[in-house]
């Protein structure tokens, strides 16, 4: 089984991610980190030296072997995906068909906060209104994943609880 999360930079895909992962015993990948380290540089360097565009297709790249990957072995597996990978069109329909898809959704304030200052996303690197707008336009692509959970109360821990049980997991 693949379980894969998605929502706004800054939701908690990864703490959860990882949190989910311990209680399953499942493996866990970050996409973010599997395309850095398969790109042999960070994200920021990435979107900064070779663009917006070459990092979509990067990730496409990515979430495609891992989840390839993954079925080949059989080992089930929690993957955190960066806070763009569905609007990648390339990509949306194999995820939601290949993966059991859940929304972490939270208020942009809070996905602000809780990033904090050191923030070093590419994609922040615009001004609030327009983070407003792309938080807008992601909203509507992250509400296709069959599953959603409010993450605005709960700790990590919790959130991953929750997934268990909406999902029917025993573990
Ligand atoms: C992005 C989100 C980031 C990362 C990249 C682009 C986006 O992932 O993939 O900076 O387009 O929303 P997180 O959501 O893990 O911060």
């Amino acid at each position: 089984m693949i379980i894969s999360l998605t929502g706004f930079m800054g939701c908690g895909k990864s703490s959860v991610g990882k949190e989910l992962a311990e209680l399953l015993s499942f493996r866990f990948i970050d996409l973010d980190r599997y395309v850095e380290h398969k790109a042999g540089k960070n994200i920021p360097d990435i979107f900064r030296e070779d663009g917006e565009e070459r990092f979509r297709a990067l990730e496409a790249e990515a979430v495609r072997d891992v989840i390839i990957m993954s079925q080949i072995t059989g080992e089930d597996l929690v993957l955190a995906l960066g806070g763009g990978t569905l609007s990648i069109s390339s990509v949306r329909g194999f995820i939601l068909g290949n993966t059991s898809c859940i929304y972490l959704k939270a208020e942009l304030e809070d996905c602000l906060k809780w990033i904090g200052e050191r923030n070093s996303r590419p994609m922040l690197n615009r001004s609030g209104k327009e983070i407003r707008e792309l938080f807008e336009e992601r909203t509507k692509l992250y509400e296709n994943a069959p599953f959603c959970i409010d993450v605005t109360e709960n700790g990590y821990k919790e959130t991953a609880e929750s997934i268990i049980g909406k999902l029917r997991l025993n573990r």
